[in-house]
């Protein structure tokens, strides 16, 4: 009996000693890790709770496209401008600012290199540009370049007009409503097809590439039924389509049939490919990279162009403007011009404007390959860099007022590294003045061909991986008098 007596009468001082103990060693290993991170100097900021650290926050607000307003902008607040975190396992610093944009985007290779995850390598394919080391991605990037400069893109507009036109016609004519963002993304999955890689945009292929969308930022386990499963048997289809492309056009050109197409980028490629400069798998990884990069940012910065001049009439009718004045001088049917497209400034304006307040890509990942020492602060080797667009488009020492729409900012230059929904330095988009073809053009032909209106104003921007308008964005359309 007395020996239960102590245990019980003594529990609670033994309880008291093993929380004092406890508490002890929290704080010493609390203390330890200030410590190192102090003598270390890494940035302020909080690494959350084991392995985890602050992914469930992170994906809470990127889910309802607010990480920056629900994320970002509170850890600012608290720690500054750089600030360090936990996703998905890595330690990550987050940095904010022009200055910020310049060193890490003009650094890639030499501080730091493209970092994806891991399902999005596997799926766009492990031989795509974002996962190449610097001599691939010069190649790759001489490649882009010769068939997406602005000589090779001149001679492209007149096909790009005829793929609109076609699209307004079999899919816009006759109807009260279309979804104007699902519109745009068939429409941008042709042209990348058609004009760059000279292949039909069959019916499906759109719906498979989908498909490998759903799981790019998935967990990377192929367990049968998952989203990253599902996505793979998908990838796998496309690549068995893209695989048998490459070979006929390689044969082809073995036997002289396609020097004429040195501007299409596919044929660039290949030649590439015959001559021993790539593999096939580099190839087809590609060319899937590029349809992905191509359509869904295109669909969304066109959206939301229709969704601001929806919210602002006046910014309407004076784009609209624009575009009557350029169809004064042509003849009924006849295709824009390049000079023509040159001509669409204020579109362009409201274009940019549109891209500051919803940039289709948040930003990207990074990873420090040596340790860096940036403003007083050291990013250990290894260690994931996040970089913002919204950090400088909605700062308003850069955009006064940040939250309103003003497309006369853009009348004047802006400074570099401040402005940059297409990124910058050596990863700058590749295919920046191509995505401007395909929404100037576009636009010119909804708003001289069609009367719209917004059927839904304030439709959610939801983010499943990439943003876009929950419900498809609906407008009215009707017919106009030509
Ligand atoms: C509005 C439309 C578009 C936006 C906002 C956009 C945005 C971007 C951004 C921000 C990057 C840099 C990513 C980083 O630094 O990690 C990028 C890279 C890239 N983009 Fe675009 N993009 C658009 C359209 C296109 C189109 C139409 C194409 C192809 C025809 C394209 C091809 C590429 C490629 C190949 C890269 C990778 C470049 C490299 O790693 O060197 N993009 N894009």
């Amino acid at each position: 009996m007395a020996p239960d007596m102590a245990s019980v009468v003594s529990w609670p001082f033994s309880f008291s000693i093993l929380s004092l103990s406890i508490s002890l060693l929290l704080f010493l290993l609390l203390a330890i890790k200030t410590k190192s991170c102090k003598k270390k100097n890494l940035p302020p900021g909080d690494m959350g709770l084991p392995w985890i650290g602050e992914t469930v926050q992170f994906y809470q607000a990127q889910v309802k496209n607010r990480l920056y307003h629900e994320f970002v902008l509170p850890r600012m607040a608290k720690h500054g401008p750089i600030f360090k975190t936990r996703l998905m396992g890595e330690p990550t610093v987050v940095v904010i600012g022009a200055e910020a944009n310049r060193f890490f985007l003009s650094n890639e290779f030499k501080f730091v290199i493209s970092s994806w995850p891991t399902a999005s390598v596997e799926l766009m394919g492990k031989d795509s540009i974002m996962g190449k080391g610097p001599e691939l991605h010069r190649w790759l990037r001489g490649a882009f370049a010769s068939c997406l400069n602005c000589a090779a893109l001149e001679a492209l507009a007149p096909k790009v007009c005829g793929l609109v036109t076609a699209h307004l016609d079999t899919s816009w004519r006759g109807r009260e409503s279309v979804h104007l963002f699902h519109s745009a993304k068939i429409l941008a999955f042709s042209i990348v097809c058609e004009c760059l890689l000279g292949i039909k945009a069959e019916k499906g292929l759109v719906e498979t590439f989908e498909r490998v969308l759903g799981g790019v930022f998935a967990v990377a386990v192929e367990v049968p039924g998952s989203e990253f499963w599902k996505a793979k048997r998908a990838r796998k289809e496309i690549g068995k389509v893209l695989r048998g492309v490459v070979r006929e056009r390689k044969e082809e050109m073995e036997r002289g049939l396609r020097e004429e197409e040195e501007l299409m980028l596919l044929s660039r490629l290949v030649l590439g490919l015959v001559r021993g400069e790539v593999s096939e798998e580099e190839v087809v990884d590609n060319v899937v990279l590029l349809i992905f990069a191509a359509h869904d940012t295109t669909a969304l910065a066109i959206s939301m162009i229709f969704r601001m001049l929806g919210h602002h009439p006046h910014c309407y009718d004076r784009l609209l403007q624009e575009h009557v004045e350029i169809n004064k001088g042509k003849r009924d049917g006849e295709s824009l011009t390049w000079e023509d497209v040159q001509k669409m400034k204020y579109t362009w304006q409201v274009a940019r404007e549109s891209m500051r307040l919803f940039p289709p890509i948040f930003g990207s990942f990074r990873k420090a390959i040596v340790d860096i020492d940036y403003k007083g602060f050291k990013i250990p080797k290894g260690w994931k860099v996040l970089w913002t667009m919204h950090g400088t488009h909605y700062d308003p020492q850069y955009f006064p007022q940040p939250e309103i729409f003003d497309p006369s900012r853009f009348e004047k230059p802006m400074p570099p590294y401040v402005f940059i929904p297409f990124g910058g330095g050596q990863r700058s988009c590749a295919g920046y003045q191509l995505a401007k073809l395909n929404m100037l053009i576009f636009i010119h032909y909804i708003v001289t061909r069609f009367e719209w209106s917004l059927l839904d104003p304030h439709e959610p921007i939801v983010v499943d991986p990439l943003p876009f308008p929950s419900k498809g964005m609906p407008i009215k359309i009707y017919p106009k008098l030509l």
